[in-house]
């Protein structure tokens, strides 16, 4: 007789062909509240359990890059109410990382313009990418303000200020040079981009690496999204031809 897991899951994957960087559009936290006639707090802090238990998983499945949209530069157009509440679990979170990630190995870091976030969050994050420097398992990268036209704003602008005083030269300006600028300067593009809730739209994220990304959508709502989600998810991309513009 078979020993049955709790959890089975339909799909067997190749272990050898796990994607290395997956990137997470976590989306259908307030509809899964509204659901339950639950505020769209008590969303986004299921959000914030169901981000915890797949990191867990990605690091379990060998993937060495997890970036996660948390919060976009058009967010702060909620209402104040809503805008705190999820700074507080941000708070939170952190916080966590220390209790939790920090003895996993897991690195974490953020992308986004962070200065406009509280001062205290901003120093608390500066502690955890410093602490992650010393840490080589999953790296975990939250995207906080973030917005793919806004980095790449950032970018130029830097760029140009680097071209002005002479540090690089106009017309030695290559693709790498641009990547080189980005937020996501040190981490490969996502091989595989999730989103979840039914949406079928980038919403303004990683612009620039997503070039040659597979995506992968699902009407899960993010708080329901599990391991199971992940490998169909993951299956999905295995079973899918990557062709990079040749034939
Ligand atoms: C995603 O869930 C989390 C954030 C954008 C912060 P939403 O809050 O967008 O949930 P829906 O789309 O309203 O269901
Ligand atoms: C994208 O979701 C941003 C995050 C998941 C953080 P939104 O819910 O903000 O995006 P739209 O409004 O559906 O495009
Ligand atoms: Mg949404």
């Amino acid at each position: 007789m078979f020993f049955q897991p709790k959890e089975t899951s339909n799909y067997i994957l190749n272990p050898d062909n796990i994607p290395s960087h997956i990137a997470i559009i976590m989306d259908g936290n307030g509809r899964w509240a509204k659901k339950r006639a639950l505020p769209r707090k008590a969303g986004h802090k299921a959000g914030a359990e169901a981000l915890e238990r797949i990191i867990t998983d990605c690091r379990e499945l060998g993937v060495k890059h997890l970036t996660v949209y948390a919060f976009s530069t058009e967010n702060w157009k909620r209402s104040q109410e809503e805008v705190d509440a999820i700074m507080d679990l941000l708070r939170q979170y952190l916080k966590n990382y220390f209790k939790r990630f920090l003895k996993d190995d897991v690195r974490m870091d953020v992308i986004g313009d962070i200065t406009r976030l509280d001062q205290d969050i901003q120093e608390q994050i500066l502690e955890i990418e410093e602490l992650s420097r010393e840490k080589h398992g999953l790296a975990v990268h939250i995207a906080l303000n973030y917005g793919g036209r806004d980095e790449l704003r950032r970018a130029v602008k830097k760029l140009a200020e680097d071209v002005e005083q002479g540090a690089v030269k106009s017309e030695e300006i290559t693709e790498d040079t641009i990547a080189s600028y980005l937020d996501t300067a040190e981490i490969p593009d996502p091989e595989l981009v999730i989103r979840t809730s039914g949406e079928e739209r980038i919403s303004n994220f990683l612009l620039w690496q997503i070039a040659y990304s597979e995506f992968y959508f699902t009407d899960t709502l993010w708080p329901d999204f599990n391991k199971n989600s992940l490998t169909e998810a993951i299956y999905y991309y295995q079973n899918r031809e990557r062709r990079f513009g040749g034939r």
